[in-house]
Order: structure tokens, then sequence, then C-alpha cells
């Protein structure tokens, strides 16, 4: 058995991902008036960011189970130690990675969230999961939050935060990460200049696509 599959973190998942798909057919209501190009268009946009993500304060907008179920098994196969999420909400993804942290024998997660009613959130649900002493939640932008005080080396790092931000926080990251270091970001292809960048020869990755939208990257090159 694993953390990930034992009780308490087995049923508080089950009840979070019920809770996460309610949630989803609300923003269908709210944004329905949007057509996908408008919403994809607010998603994208540098300026109005943190309007989008105020408005959706009460919608997980979690990875789906199986982009979950992968970063606990990408976590354990690195042995991981050292991860960093961009964009936690209400601690789906942290729970997996945590869980994977607990089971490599330990570690640090830090996690960003800038909505305030939701790093409460995360927190409690990180708490129930028994998973408190393994995360740290940085409350505010994570551009300011994920701009210090690192860890030494990165093994592994979700980005999920604003899609607009992803070169941003890889560029306030990489100097971090180990060697073979694993990427994983979640609707990638709503920055196009994400893709270019960890997809160009001689920049530093290898990446590939992955399922629904899931751009998976390896860092192969050292800490600088
Ligand atoms: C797609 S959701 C994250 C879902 C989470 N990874 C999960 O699987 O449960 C994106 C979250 O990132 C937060 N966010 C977006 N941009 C951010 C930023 N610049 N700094 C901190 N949090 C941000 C939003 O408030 C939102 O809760």
């Amino acid at each position: 058995m694993t953390t990930l599959t034992s009780p308490p973190l087995s049923t508080l998942l089950e009840r979070l991902f019920a809770d996460a798909e309610a949630s989803e057919a609300d923003l269908r209501l709210q944004i329905g008036n949007l057509s996908p190009e408008e919403r994809a268009a607010r998603m994208r946009s540098m300026t109005d960011y943190r309007s989008y993500y105020a408005r959706a304060k009460d919608i997980y907008l979690a990875v789906s189970r199986e982009t979950a179920v992968l970063l606990y098994m990408l976590a354990r196969n690195a042995r991981a130690r050292s991860i960093v999420e961009f964009g936690t909400s209400f601690g789906i993804s942290t729970l997996h990675l945590a869980a994977a942290l607990k089971d490599n024998g330990g570690g640090r997660l830090i996690g960003s969230e800038f909505e305030p009613s939701k790093v409460v959130r995360a927190r409690e649900n990180i708490a129930a999961a028994g998973l408190s002493d393994l995360v740290e939640i940085r409350e505010g932008d994570a551009l300011e939050t994920l701009a210090r005080d690192l860890p030494e080396s990165i093994d592994l790092v979700l980005l999920d935060g604003a899609k607009p931000l992803y070169p941003r926080v890889l560029a306030l990251l990489e100097p971090r990460l180990r060697a073979g270091a694993l990427i994983l970001a979640d609707n990638a292809d709503m920055c196009p200049e994400y893709l270019a960048e960890v997809r160009a020869p001689g920049r530093g990755y290898l990446s590939i696509p992955l399922a629904e939208d899931v751009e998976l990257s390896m860092r192969l090159t050292g800490p600088r």
C-alpha cells in the first residue's frame, strides 16, 4: 500500500475530486456566456489573470485524475525530495506530490497560491491527510513568492498557475533544477511561448506532449 492509495488520503481525494467535478459544472454555468476563444484569451492574458482567477476562487480547476496519478508516479520514480508547484488551488495536485515525498522517505514541497481562501482550504486538506510537515504553501503571487528561498536543488516542478506566466516561473526555478529534473506543465498549449522554449534544441530540455494538454520536460544540465 502507498500513502496515496490508503486512508486517510484515498478517502479525502475521492471527496475532493467529486467536489472538483461539481465546481467545474459551476464554472461552466458562470462562463457559459463566453465562447471557448474568449475563455482561452482571458486565460492567456498577461494582465487579466488576477481577475480571471479571482472569479474562479471557489472552483478547484484541478489537474485530471490521470495527471494527478502521473504526478505521484513521476515523483516516486525520480525519488524526488524537493518539489515546487506553481498553482495550488485546493491542493489536489499538492496532495499527490506530498504523498510521493512521504513514500520516498521525506522531503519538501513548496506550493504557491494567491487566492487567500484557497490557501486556507489547501492547508486544511493537507492537514487532514497528515502531510503538513512536508508542505509549505506560499501565499501571494508566485512571481514574488517563488523568487526567493528556493531549495538548493529541485527534483520536480508542476506548472499549473496562470498560463502566460509559465516562462517567467520557469526562469525563476531554472537555476535550481537538477540535471534530470522533471517539469510537468498542465494546459501547456495555452502558452505557446513556453512550448517553444522547452522544445527549442540547445535550450537544455528534452520535452514531449503527453496525454491531453500536458507537456513533460526534463532538464538536461544541473544547477548553475
Ligand atoms: C489550475 S488551478 C491549480 C490546480 C491545482 N494544481 C490542482 O491540481 O488542484 C490554478 C491556480 O493557480 C492560482 N494562480 C494563478 N496564477 C497565480 C500566480 N501568479 N501566483 C499564485 N497563484 C496563482 C489560481 O488562483 C488557481 O487557484
